[in-house]
């Protein structure tokens, strides 16, 4: 086995055009010094992008990494071509700052689409620290459903949304999140998944003054806070989410910026997406 090469590869879920796939990593170096929260930055081929994935299991006695994606652009395309014994170009990190793993009381945890497998190693950690534990899944369909048993494993309580109501309840995450606002309050909220979710579940938190926590996933570069190309505004200035994050205070986040600034490389992720298929 040799660094950045593929142990193991899984489909966790797959629905139309959309895989998500989990694959384990030999990297001993990361798995031995990974904390929750963290995540690496890998190339596929070398000419190709760089892309940062939340780590979210280690073994340490196989000195390997789990990384959870879905197939969403060129590079996570690329990536899940990739068989076991393959090797990624390149593999860095771990990066970022790990999570605040301590006792908060109760804890609501909010994971949407592949969010949910970024939010899987905090909710273990936070678990592990007697926090008391209400999960809320939300996937598009019951297809695209991942870690549920696993979630239900560390969950006192759990709610599973799809947006077509084929699986749990019909709707958003946020419909529950609204409701359980109103009976009772929680010490934080930690949510993980598309920005906008994420914006929705700040707006709804605020009023009721609950702690907020995001992990935000920018266009990255060099993953150490010299390109630029995570920044955000944040509580009115600068902040690198490489570095600086990827967690933040969801209720100082200027979370339009940040829908804006995602959508910079747009017309040419259309361009090479419609290369690769044809
Ligand atoms: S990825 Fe370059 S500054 Fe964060």
């Amino acid at each position: 086995m040799t660094e950045a090469q593929i142990i193991s590869k899984k489909i966790l879920a797959e629905y139309e055009n959309t895989r998500i796939i989990k694959i384990e990593i030999y990297s001993p170096a990361i798995a031995q010094h990974y904390l929750p929260g963290q995540f690496v930055i890998i190339m596929v081929s070398e000419k190709g992008e760089r892309v940062p994935l939340t780590i979210v299991e280690t073994n340490l006695a196989n000195g390997s990494i789990n990384l959870i994606f879905q197939e969403i652009g060129y590079t996570t395309k690329l990536l899940g071509k990739l068989k076991e014994g393959d090797k990624l170009y390149h593999i860095v990190g771990p990066l970022g700052k790990p999570t605040e793993i301590k006792k908060f009381g109760n804890v609501l945890i909010i994971g949407g689409g592949v969010g949910t497998a970024e939010a899987y190693p905090v909710t273990k950690a936070l678990k592990q620290q007697n926090n008391k534990i209400t999960t809320i899944l939300g996937a598009r369909n019951k297809n695209l459903i991942i870690l549920e048993n696993e979630f239900k494993d560390i969950s006192d309580e759990i709610y599973i949304t799809t947006d077509d109501g084929s699986y749990g309840i019909k709707g958003f995450v946020t419909d529950v999140l609204e409701q359980l606002l109103k009976e009772r309050t929680f010490d934080l909220v930690y949510a993980v998944g598309p920005v906008v979710m994420m914006k929705a579940v700040s707006n709804l938190t605020l009023p009721y003054n609950i702690p907020t926590i995001v992990s935000l996933n920018t266009i990255m570069v060099d993953g150490t806070g010299m390109c630029g190309s995570c920044r955000i505004t944040y509580n009115g200035s600068i902040k690198y989410v490489c570095c600086d994050g990827p967690e933040f205070d969801g209720h100082k986040v200027d979370w339009d910026e940040i829908i804006n600034r995602n959508k910079t490389y747009l017309l040419q992720e259309q361009t090479i997406l419609k290369f690769i298929q044809d």
